[in-house]
């Protein structure tokens, strides 16, 4: 069964706690943290992890679309983030080892993600530190673009690499997730799905995140 993680770029930060209290059937909390260079948007930052760690007890999934994310990946993990993940395109090879290896040292899970037109097979190299590979379905940037159909062979491949490296890594997969693509991205392979806009538009959040999960 797949894992849920509603993105909160799609919540209302007038309510963010009521919105996040509607979505607590979830596996773990999605944040979407954008700097407004690796992506041409500017989401949020460390005050919200802060404020949110403090707020609930789900896992925090925070995926850093972010140039040079090694200044950075600490301070996320210092205001509670479970999982850090990072674009493989943000930096250089060697920082990204770098970067891996830090998060790793702190005991939490790191993962690197991919745009798009990015290979799955650049992640090779990396592959031995992966807790998690988050394959982006749509250009990363915005919530509620429609997902992109040759996401489900990067997804294959993504579980394929996974499974040669043999340590659970998750395959997690963002952007354009409903029920329909759900389906698809969990039988090509994905553990992880996140979702924002399907999630927060739904009249039962928690009915919704029950069929994406596909019980
Ligand atoms: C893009 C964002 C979106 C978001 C999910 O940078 O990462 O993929 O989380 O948005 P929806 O679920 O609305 O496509
Ligand atoms: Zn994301």
């Amino acid at each position: 069964m797949v894992k849920i993680a509603p993105s909160i770029l799609a919540a209302d930060f007038v309510k963010l706690g009521e919105d996040i209290r509607s979505i607590e059937s979830a596996d773990m909390l999605h944040f979407d943290v954008m700097d407004g260079v690796f992506v041409p948007n500017l989401s949020f930052g460390l005050p919200v992890i802060k404020c949110v760690r403090a707020f609930t007890k789900l896992p925090l999934d925070v995926h850093l679309m972010i140039t040079r994310p090694i200044s950075l990946v600490e301070k996320f993990i210092d205001k509670g983030a479970d999982t850090v993940t990072f674009h493989l395109e943000a930096d250089e090879p060697e920082r990204v080892l770098e970067a891996l290896k830090l998060i790793r040292a702190r005991g939490k899970k790191a993962g690197l993600s991919v745009k798009p037109a990015t290979p799955v097979s650049m992640l090779e190299p990396y592959a031995d530190l992966l807790d998690n590979i988050l394959i982006m379905s749509v250009e990363p940037g915005f919530g509620g673009q429609s997902f992109m159909d040759g996401s489900l062979r990067k997804i294959e491949e993504a579980r394929a690499l996974a499974d040669a490296v043999g340590r659970g890594c998750e395959v997690e997969v963002d952007g354009g997730i409903n029920r329909l693509t759900a389906r698809a991205c969990e039988s090509a392979g994905a553990t992880v799905l996140v979702a924002g806009s399907d999630v927060f538009k739904a009249a039962d959040r928690a009915a919704e995140i029950w069929e994406l999960r596909g019980n």
